[in-house]
């Protein structure tokens, strides 16, 4: 397991819906940030207490107290609500504090032509998997962030998973690929769960099968970094049953369906607006 560099800075959370949660339960539970550094603002209050109630953490009165105490404010409110919040704060936010937005499409000149002029933000992409800490984050800095805010940011979303920064222009891509991807791998994941029972396992064997698979096959391909084309030539015997199987995926434009799966993805988060 990876150490984590503790961040002795103080962190709030405005929106600890289940992203913001699955952050923020990362970030203390790997011991990045100590519970009492940690403040929570989120109008859902019982959702809120328990929370607060299980890491220990302290809840905010509103989002300004929530800025106002923090070094680093993580908003993770839908992409609707930013503008909202950045009203609220904006008066706060000091060169001196960095901002780090979650919300998809929400662009980091958005961010600061709606703070003071200065103001450092980070945009961040996190996906569902950061709940069990193998989330992947892909991470673009605004134009007032220093290298210190970049990594203050990446060692906080490597406390649920894997971290990349991108120039922003890749951003997009990153929402069609690691974001929407958990959807598309479910998917396959009941799709071939289906292949199994159809050919007579129980849905329990069927599914637990592919999850293995799956989880298997990525663990191989990330760990000795081979090519999956390598992989997919190995198991695939002469005249055997895999490229039996290979030759219905290719009929079907497996491959066709997925890049054209995340390129859909990618344009609608380039046309979503605020
Ligand atoms: N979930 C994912 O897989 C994923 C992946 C990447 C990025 N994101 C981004 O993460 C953000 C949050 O998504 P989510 O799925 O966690 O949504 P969510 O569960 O709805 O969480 C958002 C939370 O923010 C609260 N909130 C609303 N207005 C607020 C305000 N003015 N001040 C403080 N808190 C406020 C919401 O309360 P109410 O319920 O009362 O509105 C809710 O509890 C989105 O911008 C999304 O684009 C999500």
């Amino acid at each position: 397991m990876e150490a984590f560099i503790i961040i002795r800075k103080r962190v709030s959370l405005i929106g600890a819906g289940s992203m913001g949660g699955a952050l923020v339960t990362g970030f203390v539970r790997n011991g990045l940030v100590a519970p009492d550094d940690v403040l929570l603002s989120d109008p859902n209050r019982d959702a809120v207490a328990a929370l607060a109630a299980q890491l220990r953490v302290r809840i905010a009165g509103d989002n300004r107290q929530a800025a106002g105490e923090a070094e680093i404010v993580v908003c993770a409110v839908k992409p609707y609500q930013i503008k909202k919040v950045l009203e609220e704060i904006a008066s706060l936010m000091t060169p001196d504090r960095l901002l780090i937005s979650v919300a998809a499409g929400v662009s980091t000149s958005f961010l600061e032509a709606n703070l003071p002029s200065g103001a450092p933000v980070i945009r961040a992409m996190p996906n569902i998997p950061a709940l069990v800490g193998e989330g992947m984050t892909g991470l673009s800095l605004g134009k007032h962030a220093g290298p210190r805010d970049g990594d203050d940011a990446e060692q906080l979303f490597k406390a649920v998973g894997r971290v990349v920064t991108v120039p922003e222009a890749n951003i997009d891509a990153v929402t069609g690929l690691s974001g929407s991807g958990p959807a598309f791998l479910a998917v396959i994941l009941e799709a071939l769960a289906d292949g199994g029972v159809m050919m007579g396992l129980t849905r329990q064997t069927a599914l637990e099968l592919a999850v293995q698979t799956m989880l298997g096959t990525a663990r191989v391909i990330q760990t000795s970094g081979e090519h999956p084309a390598a992989l997919k030539d190995r198991v695939s015997s002469p005249g055997g049953t895999t490229i039996a199987g290979l030759h219905v995926l290719e009929e079907g434009g497996l491959r066709g369906l997925l890049m054209s799966a995340v390129a859909a993805s990618a344009e609608k988060a380039a046309a979503l607006e605020v």
